[in-house]
């Protein structure tokens, strides 16, 4: 089966072509980081304005380094959730007009599903990770969430969270401390530069969240601690500035990777995923290797392009749903909710002592 992907939820629009054993022959990216990074952040309606320019030449392109037709492909895969609400609109009305159309049939796909599928993806020169298979505990990091999930299958249904954030995405928390450094947008890759160069001992921030018995994040406080020494001593310079850094990354990527392996205990798994733009962080990828060496689990860490946002996680995704018979029609919506089950409460506020005390009820794709 081949499978033409769309995605547009957030500030990238994405085009690709996958088969049914996740062979990308295809897969096109069309950022709109410069767009947004004046503003610091992703406009929502910049972004959809957007998309709606690069969607179709985006496809063409797609379809072109694939080497195929339009009618030559099995079926249409779209983001239709979660996201901008006004980005999404615009894959999901293309991706109908495209089915309509050319005949073919259409499957929306949850973007975290994608996110969470990426690693079994295969690019050119990629080879099939060592281990690669269902169940794993999956850890999904990028600008929009951060959760653990069980995951026992490629679809939502066979996806369960074990502990999500409670208020900031890791990716946004390393966002807004670049913006309060006055590094550009977005952060991440830059205070994973920086970092690099820095001393995580000389600045004490604490871990966020720490503590054991809890698979819950919160990266917030975190931010602020940032945001309130900047106000009072200012942007610190040069080495000041890498220390810095590397003591915020090294509090994040510390309570995500000993939070993972928690859930690999609690849960009895033997296989950890990566997913999502922060997993492209070298810390965090070196601490889950590291401990996932030690305690003898086989970790699995999607490819840089295959961790951030693009086309390729949702075409594949999209091809699972089709394999179980599964697809959609014109009266698919674009939401910015998630399909997956959300146990985590956000926001402050004492919590009850089972884990499924939140548990808000199970929807289908
Ligand atoms: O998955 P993604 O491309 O988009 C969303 O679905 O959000 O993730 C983007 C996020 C941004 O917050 C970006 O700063 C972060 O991933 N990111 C990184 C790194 N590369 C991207 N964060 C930390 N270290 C990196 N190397
Ligand atoms: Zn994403």
């Amino acid at each position: 089966m081949l499978v033409l992907g769309i995605e547009t939820s957030c500030d990238e629009t994405g085009a690709a072509v996958v088969s049914s054993d996740g062979t990308v022959l295809s897969d096109v990216v069309e950022s709109q980081v410069a767009l947004h990074a004046e503003w610091g952040g992703v406009v929502p309606e910049l972004a959809s304005r957007d998309h709606l320019r690069n969607t179709g030449p985006v496809v063409r392109e797609a379809l072109a380094k694939a080497g195929l037709r339009l009618d030559q492909v099995d079926a249409i895969a779209v983001t239709c959730r979660p996201g901008l609400v006004g980005a999404l609109l615009v894959g999901v009305q293309t991706a109908k007009g495209i089915a309509w159309g050319a005949g073919k049939p259409l499957v929306g796909v949850d973007h975290l599903v994608g996110h969470l599928v990426s690693v079994f993806l295969r690019r050119e020169g990629e080879t099939t990770q060592e281990g690669l298979g269902f169940p794993y505990v999956g850890l999904l990091v990028s600008g929009g969430h951060t959760a653990l999930y069980r995951v026992e299958g490629p679809c939502a249904d066979q996806i369960h969270e074990l502990g999500a954030t409670r208020d900031d995405a890791a990716g946004e928390a390393f966002d807004k401390v670049a913006k309060v450094l006055g590094l550009a947008y977005p952060g991440g890759p830059r205070i994973d530069r920086l970092a690099s160069e820095g001393d995580p001992l000389r600045v004490k921030l604490v871990p966020p969240m720490a503590r054991r018995g809890s698979l819950e994040f919160s990266f917030s406080g975190i931010k602020t601690e940032v945001a309130r020494r900047v106000a009072s001593g200012g942007v610190p310079q040069g080495d000041a500035l890498c220390d810095l850094c590397a003591s915020f990354q090294s509090a994040v990527t510390g309570v995500l990777a000993k939070k993972l392996f928690e859930a690999v205990e609690r849960e009895r798994m033997d296989r950890v995923v990566l997913g999502g733009g922060v997993s492209a962080n070298r810390e965090l990828r070196r601490r889950v290797e590291e401990l996932g060496r030690q305690k003898g689990i086989a970790t699995l860490v999607p490819s840089l392009a295959s961790a951030t946002d693009n086309a390729a996680m949702i075409a594949y995704a999209g091809i699972k749903r089709l394999e179980r018979g599964e697809v959609d029609g014109g009266d698919l919506v674009a939401t910015s909710e998630t399909v997956l089950e959300q146990l985590t409460r956000k926001g402050r506020g004492r919590r009850g002592s089972s884990p499924h005390a939140f548990s808000v009820p199970r929807r289908t794709e």
